[in-house]
């Protein structure tokens, strides 16, 4: 009869294991330790950088059926909450599980309303910033500095402590993103206008001017609103991954939302979409398409929003945002990027090359474009990714302290480095260029 196990035969001492399977097809890494040579020995583990294949936690927030295209969070489809929800109301799902009802909604909204504000000093700190800084940089040191205003946060096992510092986050996260705009624009800062909604009070501290209300354009309020959506959380990525690693360490939750924000600072993350509208201004015309699609081939570069680690089909939040940008344009005028990019996309989904390595455009391929059409720089792009994935972080940081079988992240290492040596003095040493040559490989 079949049984939920595997069976190991280890051929250096002709023993056999049988290790349980779970979850369907999950083993657990420690259960390799029992192999061994002999007692001393450490017993066997499993190497895989980049955690390829290895689970680190088991979750409830979101599913991702990477073959199929399938994303959903707590098990709505992403398809429905784009059309259907708003962010506030999908950030409720992620964080607490269920669809609130009207009551607990509005009550939601007011939680996160009240704690718009940023306070003054946070204002100057950010003032302290060089003219020219990146917006994500100032962002990340933002979101860092607000564990010396929240003391409270450190009360990491405290639920209503939980609760209190996921609202101030996901409420503070467009002041400061807004704030960092004008900064870079030497422009005055706009305070919180919370008549507006998450996304139009964000828009009026972005662009308002001398105005007395800012009233948002209600397309372009709802666009940000389904891209708030669909990048509120995506599983175990990077960033999540080192919000869950630096906060099982229990530092306060700012202190892993910095180290999450700067996960998400990277070109192969949250940078990625502002690489892709540079490949797509680099590409010029459609008539270079070709030209892009043979250095790629030629590994010569990467084609920037295209790829996943997880989708090895269509990204689902791609397919909505081609439409989306298409409404967007309506108001904006057409970006002309937008036609090189359905191209590029058409010539690269029939080649072999792509379609033997499963590369499909991400989300990042589509959502430049749309903010570039909406007026946001190129340097805003990650800060617009930042603050809608709050509500995955804070999610995600929230399980992991949950969860009784976490303890601190601490991977193990396979050592390849030098055995045993003692300590020369100085001019006992080997010579400079064999020296040089060691050391140069370090760095
Ligand atoms: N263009 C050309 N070739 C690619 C690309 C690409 N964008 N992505 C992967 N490949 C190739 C790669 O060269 C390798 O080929 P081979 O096996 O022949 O050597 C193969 O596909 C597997 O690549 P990998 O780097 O081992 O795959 P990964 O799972 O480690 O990387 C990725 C995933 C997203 C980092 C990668 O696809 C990439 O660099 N894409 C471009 C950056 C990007 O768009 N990132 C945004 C990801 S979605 C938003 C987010 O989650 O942040």
């Amino acid at each position: 009869m079949a049984k939920n196990s595997l069976s190991i035969v280890d051929n250096r001492t002709g023993k056999s294991y049988e290790i349980p399977i779970e979850e369907g097809g999950v083993i657990r890494a420690s259960a390799l330790r029992n192999i061994k040579t002999s007692p001393e020995d450490f017993g066997l583990m499993s190497y895989d950088p980049a955690f390829t294949n290895t689970a680190s936690c088991r979750s409830k927030i979101t599913f991702i059926d990477g073959d199929k295209g399938i994303l959903r969070y707590r098990g709505y489809p992403i398809e429905e909450l784009a059309e259907k929800s708003n962010y506030l109301e999908t950030a409720y799902l992620i964080v607490k599980g269920e669809l609130p009802d009207r009551e607990h909604y509005q009550r939601w909204e007011n939680n996160i309303k009240i704690h718009t504000m940023v306070h003054e000093s946070i204002k100057q700190f950010m003032q302290g910033y060089r003219y020219d800084a990146h917006p994500m940089g100032m962002l990340l040191g933002t979101v860092g500095a607000l564990s010396t205003f929240y003391p409270d946060a450190a009360n990491i096992n405290d639920l209503e402590s939980r609760r209190l510092q996921t609202r101030r986050l996901i409420g503070k996260m467009p002041t400061l993103a807004a704030f960092a705009y004008r900064h870079t624009r030497g422009l005055p800062y706009v305070y919180p206008d919370n008549d507006l909604s998450y996304t139009g009070n964000f828009m009026s501290m972005l662009f308002k001017m001398t105005e007395l209300k800012y009233k948002p354009n209600p397309v372009l309020e709802r666009a940000l609103d389904v891209l708030f959506i669909l990048h509120a959380d995506h599983e175990q990525n990077c960033s999540a991954n080192a919000m869950r690693s630096v906060g099982s360490s229990q530092p306060d939750p700012y202190a892993a939302a910095a180290a999450a924000v700067a996960a998400l600072y990277g070109p192969l993350h949250g940078g990625a979409n502002e690489q892709a509208i540079r490949g797509l201004m680099e590409i010029g015309s459609v008539k270079n398409i070709p030209d892009m699609i043979k250095r790629v081939k030629n590994r010569e570069r990467r084609l920037m929003g295209f790829g996943h680690r997880v989708y090895k089909n269509y990204d689902p939040r791609a397919k909505i945002l081609k439409k989306l940008a298409y409404e967007v344009f309506e108001v904006t005028g057409k970006n002309p990027l937008i036609d090189i990019a359905v191209e590029l996309e058409r010539i690269a989904l029939e080649d072999d090359y792509f379609v033997s390595h499963k590369l499909y455009p991400n989300v990042d391929f589509y959502s430049g474009i749309i903010y570039q059409a909406m007026g946001f720089p190129m340097t805003m792009f990650p800060v617009l990714f930042a603050i809608p994935r709050t509500a995955g972080w804070m999610a995600q940081w929230a399980e992991m302290v949950r969860d009784p079988e976490q303890a601190i992240a601490r991977p193990r290492q396979v050592y390849i480095g030098e055995q045993l040596r003692h300590y020369a003095p100085i001019d006992q040493r080997p010579k400079p260029t064999q020296r040089e040559d060691a050391v140069s490989e370090a760095i």
